[in-house]
């Protein structure tokens, strides 16, 4: 994994690369609209970060605050050829980093069933609650679970 480093997206072209990285892996293969993240935008303070190996954004993640103490990783991505090389995990544990000393206290996510074996080994729990639907996606056999992974407090408080 030597030479991905994870940053914040921070220039119109990290975000822009990074809004076609999630396109093309997640949505595009679902027959899904370019502007589709749109329509999955929720409220709240937003941090972008993107994964970068020789100067490509080959990977990032979209994570939101819905609440004082907590942050949902709304999007998480790594090119098909990158995949398994531990980018997603340091992707989302850039986001703990990042919002632990703020004062986040559990992360969240709305996975797909594809992707519950990564969010289980990096520690995170599925929830009891019921996930949303969404008939474009049950067509391609991807329904979602509620996860979560509290966050220890600084000092382990
Ligand atoms: C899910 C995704 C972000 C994981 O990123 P990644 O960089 O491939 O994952 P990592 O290499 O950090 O994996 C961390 C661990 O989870 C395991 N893992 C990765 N993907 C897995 C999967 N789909 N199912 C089960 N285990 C998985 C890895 O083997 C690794 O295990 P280890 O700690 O024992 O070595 C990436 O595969 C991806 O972008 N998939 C397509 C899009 C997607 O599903 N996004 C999430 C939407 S909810």
């Amino acid at each position: 994994m030597k030479g991905v480093t994870i940053e914040y997206a921070v220039s119109p072209r990290d975000t822009e690369d990074l809004d076609a990285l999630l396109w093309r892996v997640l949505w595009e293969p679902l027959g899904l609209p370019r502007n589709v993240r749109q329509g999955f935008a929720i409220d709240g303070e937003s941090l972008e970060l993107v994964a970068r190996e020789n100067g490509r954004v080959i990977g990032g993640t979209v994570a939101v605050w819905t609440g004082d103490n907590e942050v949902e990783v709304r999007h998480l991505v790594v090119e098909p050829g990158a995949q398994n090389r531990g980018i997603g995990r340091r992707l989302v544990e850039s986001v703990m980093d990042t919002t632990g000393p703020k004062g986040c206290r559990r992360v969240h996510t709305i996975a797909r069933n594809t992707s519950i074996g990564f969010f289980k080994n990096i520690g995170f729990k599925t929830l009891p609650d019921t996930a949303p639907e969404h008939p474009a996606f049950k067509q391609y056999g991807i329904f979602f679970v509620l996860m979560d992974r509290i966050v220890e407090a600084p000092g382990g408080r």
